[in-house]
């Protein structure tokens, strides 16, 4: 078996190149807008969701070409949701992944239209996808689709802003989190498993797991917006508290938030437990979002 940081390398490399190539601009008067989206996808990022959808898609051995498209729909989706999540509008930021925001860069109309042609691009990869059972395509796009609008991330989006300065009951902040943030994260496991043949048991364990490694992602990431640099992070930290954001930390404090987090680990590893060999990946993801420090 790979190991697992060679394995996760290989991913973000090919899934660099994958990405680059579905961003190539067709016309020269369209180059400005596609410098913005290259800038706002490539050269960063974790790639987390790409991630997730390739352990998941081992798991129901699906092709590593269709588990690229699936990826890079989610990549793009997720780049997207970073791109108006920095806007002034909204979390006002001019740091992300150690670079200056689209906005600060290429202005606010520009980012503007980038995210919403992120947005398309990622839909229309998925609906291009050559798929032995075409079921099984629609059922990605009707997943991802709701994981990305008003019930999903855009609708914790909504929830987020204007909650500012509200104090959250424990219910309502997990909710607004599974929204936001774990709606993708659970959407890149399902259409990863989906890529291949899954089968109901091994839905159920993906649908599990994509819930509770989403959330622990978004409890993750407020604990590190108060405990890690702004040079680690590769964006603004303390943030939150600045800008009186409901988040586990504000709201819950940190030694709360990371024992929530500590559960919610422990969960998604015993849910994909059943999975043995098939799940290896997903257990060391679980550990990674954990784990990570940026
Ligand atoms: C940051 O996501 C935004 C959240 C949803 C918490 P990531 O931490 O996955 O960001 P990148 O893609 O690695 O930069
Ligand atoms: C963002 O949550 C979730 C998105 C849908 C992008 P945050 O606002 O906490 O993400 P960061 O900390 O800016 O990456
Ligand atoms: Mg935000
Ligand atoms: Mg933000
Ligand atoms: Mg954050």
């Amino acid at each position: 078996m790979v190991n697992f940081s060679d394995w996760m390398l290989d991913i973000q490399q090919r899934m660099e190149l994958t990405l680059g190539s579905y961003l190539e601009a067709p016309a020269s008067d369209l180059a400005g807008l596609y410098e913005a989206m290259r800038y706002a996808v490539l050269g960063g990022g974790k790639r987390v969701r790409c991630l997730l959808a390739f352990a998941a898609g081992e798991s129901s051995a699906a092709s590593i070409d269709v588990l690229e498209v699936v990826a890079a729909s989610i990549e793009m989706i997720h780049a997207y949701s970073l791109v108006h999540d920095d806007m002034p509008e909204m979390d006002n930021d001019v740091l992300r992944r150690g670079k200056p925001t689209c906005h600060v860069r290429y202005g606010q109309a520009m980012a503007l239209l980038a995210g919403d042609a992120l947005q398309a691009r990622a839909f229309e990869l998925l609906a291009n996808l050559n798929l032995a059972v075409p079921e099984r395509k629609l059922r990605m796009i009707k997943i991802l689709s709701k994981a990305a609008g008003p019930a999903g991330m855009v609708g914790g989006q909504a929830i987020d802003f204007v909650n500012v300065g509200i104090s959250l009951s424990f219910q309502q902040l997990e909710r607004m989190h599974q929204l936001k943030t774990g709606a993708l994260i659970h959407a890149a496991v399902m259409i990863g498993g989906l890529a291949g043949d899954l089968g109901q048991d091994r839905e159920e364990i993906l649908d599990a797991y994509g819930r509770q490694v989403g959330l622990l992602f978004q409890v993750v990431d407020d604990v590190l917006d108060a405990v890690a640099s702004t040079e680690l992070l590769g964006k603004t930290a303390g943030k939150d508290a600045e800008d009186h954001k409901p988040t586990y930390v504000t709201i819950l404090g940190l030694d709360t938030a990371r024992r929530f987090a500590v559960d919610l680990h422990k969960s998604a590893v015993l849910s994909v437990s059943s999975l043995g060999r098939e799940g290896h990946n997903l257990v060391e993801l679980a550990d990674f979002i954990l784990q990570r420090q940026f």
